[in-house]
């Protein structure tokens, strides 16, 4: 089959076409014949990690430690990366009785990687569920890690209809489907991105959207009964005058500092600091898929690669100017 692999840690041209062996699925695995693929903020760090210190990673520090033992210190483990697909059931495992031959399915390789190949084997009680019906495999290939992401993490608010919620990093993979969810929930969204992404998040059903490059959103005025923080860029003292009295500060990335205001909000009545972390499940990606054939999700794709470009693609998302998602059509 053909795959891209990357046999040591670098910038986009360090992703080659290779052919190698099609994989065969062990007894209780599903082999997938991928028909895209797509480039999310975990690829591009899957692929550089080894020039991400501690202090830039945007999580505490066992966490690094655990993803550089997870990914590799000097070449990377996993040498076909990607982690979101679509596909095609080609063939399962004799213990596998979930799915079967021809099936359409979407899912998370996580940290195993492996989606920018022609097949892909998956353990069948992995981050997989049937393609949603309405979409497309490009649509269905670019939802699932900030679908489930952003479902998990905005399960621990528990946002009620009416409430006000403010997205910061509205544009990216985890922020644009928050965006979405919370709208479904019933709640009035703002979403704050960059000035090519304004009329995106939009579209994606926000009320409001501040441009963070024109306006500080916490010199507005404004409150929220939560703030969803996808890259952790703003503090508890700087937030915290945008919240409402018992309004959530909720982290996506986080430091040490966040956990323990964390713990010290959480003995104190008032505004809370939540960090949360997202597993991602089988039955988040069954419920995500739900949603976008209730019409609540969408996909918008940005720009479409081939597989053997996919340096290229990785080059353009890097850039920043992607203005939604970014497909790997296989
Ligand atoms: N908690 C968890 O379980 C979990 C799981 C996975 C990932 N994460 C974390 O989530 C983050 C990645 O999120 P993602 O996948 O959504 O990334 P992404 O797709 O790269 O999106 C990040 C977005 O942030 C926006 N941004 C950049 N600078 C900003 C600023 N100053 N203010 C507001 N927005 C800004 C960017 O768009 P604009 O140019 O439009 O602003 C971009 O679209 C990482 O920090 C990662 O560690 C957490």
């Amino acid at each position: 089959m053909k795959a891209i692999v990357y046999k040591k840690f670098g910038p986009p041209d360090v992703l080659h076409l290779e052919e190698m062996e099609k994989p065969i699925p062990a007894d209780n695995e599903i082999l997938i014949r991928i028909h895209a693929a797509s480039v999310n903020f975990g690829d591009l760090m899957a692929r550089n990690f080894k020039a991400i210190s501690m202090r830039e990673f945007n999580m505490p520090g066992i966490l690094w430690l655990l993803a550089k033992i997870s990914l590799g210190f000097n070449q990377p483990k996993f040498p076909i990366p990607g982690s979101e697909f679509s596909g095609e059931v080609e063939s399962v495992g004799r213990d596998v009785h979930t799915f079967k031959k021809g099936d359409q399915v979407f899912g998370f390789s996580s940290q195993s990687f492996g989606t920018y190949a022609e097949y892909l084997c998956l353990p069948a009680n992995g981050v997989l569920a049937p393609k949603p019906t309405n979409m497309t495999y490009e649509e269905a290939a670019v939802v699932p890690y900030g679908a489930i992401m952003a479902l998990n993490l905005l399960r621990k608010a528990n946002i009620q209809p009416g409430q006000k919620v403010l997205v910061n990093g509205a544009s990216g993979g985890i922020g644009s489907a928050a965006v979405q969810i919370a709208r479904h929930l019933g709640a009035d969204v703002t979403g704050v991105c960059s000035t090519p992404r304004l009329q995106f998040v939009k579209s994606l059903g926000a009320t409001r959207v501040i441009d963070y490059t024109k306006e500080d959103f916490t010199q507005n005025g404004e409150t929220y009964d939560l703030i969803v923080d996808i890259l952790g860029k703003g503090s508890f003292s700087r937030l915290k005058g945008s919240l409402k009295p018992a309004g959530i500060l909720l982290y996506a990335s986080f430091k040490m500092k966040q956990l323990l205001q964390m713990l010290w909000t959480s003995l104190m009545g008032g505004r809370k600091v939540i960090c949360a972390i997202a597993p991602g499940s089988a039955e988040d990606l069954l419920a995500v898929k739900e949603l976008i054939e209730a019409g609540k999700i969408k996909a918008v794709i940005d720009r479409r690669y081939p597989l053997e470009q996919i340096a290229a693609a990785h080059q353009y998302v890097e850039t920043g100017h992607k203005k939604s998602s970014v497909v790997i059509t296989v």
